[in-house]
């Protein structure tokens, strides 16, 4: 019926704006020098296309994505600006914010798929990731990409602490890290996309981290907790 065609489409056209505001505040908040949060629901639906996600999961991964790291900025905490590494402590508390993101996924009117993809955007292919310790096929292939396409995105976008890396470094790391932190498959299509604008790097020269950022927090098997 046109009515409730038109209604709804009005929901989800409300809903994305919140989302992206959301999404604009995190990004603020973490420090990013670009549209981190945008940058990847592109690229994560991009990918989900490939593996032909029907049209209502893809709004969910887009949600999820736009909203991934909304747990981080509820929690608030200056470690997440701050150069050096963090402590184990800081390491327990910020594991936290899959969990506080998927509630605040839920208060922000995201669907239950969206506030699950948050939730398990941390967890691994080989079992070592958070909150949940989900391996493998346990982890919906929505959140797989969500993690694909946020390491990917991390690893060559800005942060105050630490310079972002060249394209080629990227798609290198994401290769070694397949079947250990990405499902295979994923970062295979991700290596695979056409030449879109997300898939470049936003790094900038090193000198003009430093003069932000004196202690540059350098890339660990670790890094991917942020
Ligand atoms: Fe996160």
């Amino acid at each position: 019926m046109p009515s409730t065609i038109s209604s709804s489409r009005v929901t989800v056209n409300l809903e994305a704006k919140v989302f992206r505001k959301l999404a604009q505040s995190t990004d603020e908040f973490e420090g990013y020098a670009n549209s981190h949060a945008e940058r990847i629901a592109t690229l994560g639906t991009e990918i989900g296309r490939k593996f032909s996600l029907a049209s209502k999961d893809l709004q969910s991964l887009r949600a999820a994505a736009l909203l991934h790291d909304l747990g981080e900025a509820t929690m608030g905490r200056d470690y997440i600006k701050r150069g050096g590494e963090l402590s184990a402590d800081e390491r327990l508390d910020l594991q936290r914010h899959p969990i506080i993101g998927e509630q605040e996924v839920a208060k922000s009117g995201g669907d239950r798929a969206a506030q699950l993809i948050v939730r398990w955007h941390h967890e691994w292919w080989n079992g070592s990731g958070y909150p949940d310790g989900l391996q493998r096929d346990e982890i919906p292939l929505a959140a797989r990409i969500l993690r694909v396409a946020d390491s990917y995105a991390a690893f060559t976008d800005q942060r105050p602490f630490r310079r972002g890396k060249t394209k080629e470094s990227a798609r290198e790391l994401m290769a070694e890290w397949a079947g250990i932190e990405f499902d295979p498959r994923v970062v295979e299509t991700l290596l695979a996309l056409g030449p879109i604008a997300e898939l470049e790097s936003f790094a900038r020269p090193f000198s003009e981290v430093v003069e932000r950022a004196p202690v540059e927090r350098e890339w660990t098997m670790f890094s991917s907790f942020r």
